[in-house]
């Protein structure tokens, strides 16, 4: 192995100061009822960053998950985001309290705007809310989420405030390096939601024969890819042995051509959730 990126850094550095471990557990799709024990098994193992969402409707369990922790929970990264029909200016100062209320938390370490829904024009007047909630100290770091260049392009040009995170779709078989650049160009931290396809891109041959090569699992080659491009990245299970595994990848490095071979499996055609010009649901349940 050459030592491309050799225990690649365990957190990050983010635009105005907060750290964030690199690599968090994603909630994404855990049902209410399993999250509280899912995540604190992941906390039990030593993920130290949450990931979780208004719209997944499991703040409240990630909330005792944390809760549990006692003192120890100052130690956690916590990450949220709006729902998107509680944009707008007021309506976001509001439905953060509330997100905050269910977290049993009082500083959220990471706020998203969780989709710009273009059409109702609304990302710019929340964002100016979540530039209130950063100064008065209620969350450590402000972002987005599955925004494309142009909207990046208009939040920074209207408003001077620049996203801490852009979180977004990254997996080997969809990196989408247009949206990824566009995060670099304007010194955006990328965080890849969905990073091992969820499951899918497991089976990719790529990905299984580099993992043979090195005598490491699937899981744990694409997550080390994340990690040596920077990104902060959120894998997501609710098996003990798995959590353990995506967390196993800091003695490990990948070759260049390996990482060349990565980035070369995207394709336009593979995103896995909802394209950012349209999706819009409103996530007021
Ligand atoms: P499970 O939750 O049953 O363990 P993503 O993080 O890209 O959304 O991927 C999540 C999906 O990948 C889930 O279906 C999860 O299943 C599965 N998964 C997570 N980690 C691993 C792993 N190390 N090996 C195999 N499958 C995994």
């Amino acid at each position: 192995m050459t030592a491309n990126n050799l225990s690649g850094p365990r957190s990050v550095r983010l635009r105005g100061g907060a750290t964030i471990p690199q690599l968090g557990f994603g909630t994404f799709q855990i049902p209410p009822e399993e999250t509280a024990q899912a995540a604190t098994k992941a906390l039990e193992l030593g993920y130290r960053h949450i990931d979780t969402a208004a719209g997944y409707d499991n703040e409240a369990q990630v909330g005792e998950a944390l809760k549990a922790l006692g003192s120890d929970r100052d130690d956690v990264f916590v990450t949220t985001k709006l729902r998107n029909g509680e944009q707008g200016y007021d309506s976001a100062l509001a439905a953060f309290e509330a997100s905050r209320r269910r977290l049993q938390v009082d500083v959220v370490d990471l706020y998203l705007i969780h989709w710009p829904v273009p059409r109702k024009e609304k990302y710019v007047e929340t964002w100016r809310a979540f530039a209130k909630l950063l100064d008065e100290g209620a969350v450590r770091a402000i972002g987005v989420s599955n925004f494309l260049p142009e909207h990046l392009g208009r939040l920074i040009d209207e408003t001077g405030v620049v996203p801490a995170v852009n979180q977004v779709e990254v997996h080997p078989g969809f990196s989408q390096p247009t949206t990824l650049e566009s995060c670099v160009a304007h010194g955006v931290t990328v965080e890849a939601y969905s990073p091992l396809g969820q499951g899918a891109d497991l089976k990719n041959p790529v990905v299984t024969k580099i993992a043979a090569d090195l005598g490491v699992t699937p899981a744990q080659v694409i997550l080390q890819w994340h990690l040596n491009k920077g990104r902060v990245v959120i894998p997501k299970s609710t098996h003990a042995e798995r959590m353990r595994e995506n967390l196993d990848v800091f003695d490990f490095s990948l070759h260049q051509s390996q990482l060349d071979a990565l980035d070369g499996l995207h394709d336009d055609g593979n995103r896995i959730g909802n394209d950012p010009t349209t999706a819009e649901f409103t996530q007021m349940h």
